[in-house]
């Protein structure tokens, strides 16, 4: 969060105290946006994406797949694969900056690594309209406050365990305060 907000608060043109970042301010944000690429990694909406029916037969490495055949895909474990992703495991948005180790890979699912928003004919037609949503979002929430847990999560931290179905999203709500920074 402060590395964030060092990038959002030195980048964003100072307009007063209720000043706000804009969406123009965006492109110079390169931080805030591998932010939200690499959450999109590890905690994608959608993990299986939405079931696909294939229209004819095709080999995959072996592997038949006849035509008319129900595929599911595991977008998440093509995202958290150690063998393709350095630290896998580690929230690390720097990976996708310039000179990180996947700082080619972008959501048009060119690259099945990484899959938030599907890949082909039928990828999701929103990826413009939620990345820019997300982005303003995120930026404005870091610009205008500093975020604290409340004390009686301080100790026991954020519960990050997911509630699982179609789509994923964390079990517990995110209980934070917000606190108005005074410089
Ligand atoms: C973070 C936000 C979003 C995520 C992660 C997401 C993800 C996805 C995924 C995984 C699919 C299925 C792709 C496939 O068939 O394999 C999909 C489809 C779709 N999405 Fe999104 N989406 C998001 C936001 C949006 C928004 C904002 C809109 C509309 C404004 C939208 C509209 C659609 C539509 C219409 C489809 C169906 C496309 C088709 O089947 O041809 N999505 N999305």
């Amino acid at each position: 969060m402060t590395k964030l907000q060092a990038e959002v608060r030195s980048n964003s043109v100072a307009k007063g105290k209720d000043a706000m970042v804009t969406e123009d301010e965006l492109d110079n944000l390169a931080y805030l946006k591998a932010v939200v690429k690499e959450t999109l990694r590890l905690h994608m909406p959608a993990p299986l994406l939405v079931p696909h029916l294939s229209m004819a037969d095709c080999d995959i490495e072996g592997y038949t797949i006849p035509s008319g055949t129900r595929t599911i895909i595991n977008a998440w474990a093509l995202a958290r694969d150690p063998s393709y992703w350095e630290n896998a495991e580690e929230f690390m948005p720097e990976r996708f900056m310039d000179g990180g180790s996947a700082a080619a890979i972008d959501y048009k699912g060119s690259d099945f690594l990484l899959l938030p928003f599907g890949t082909g004919r039928r990828i999701c037609p929103g990826i413009t309209f939620a990345i820019s949503t997300i982005e303003i979002m995120l930026a404005n929430l870091v610009y205008l406050f500093n975020w604290e847990l409340p004390v009686e999560l301080a100790e026991k931290g954020i519960d990050m365990t997911e509630s699982f179905g179609v789509t994923v999203h964390r079990a517990e709500k995110l209980l934070l305060v917000p606190i108005v920074p005074q410089d």
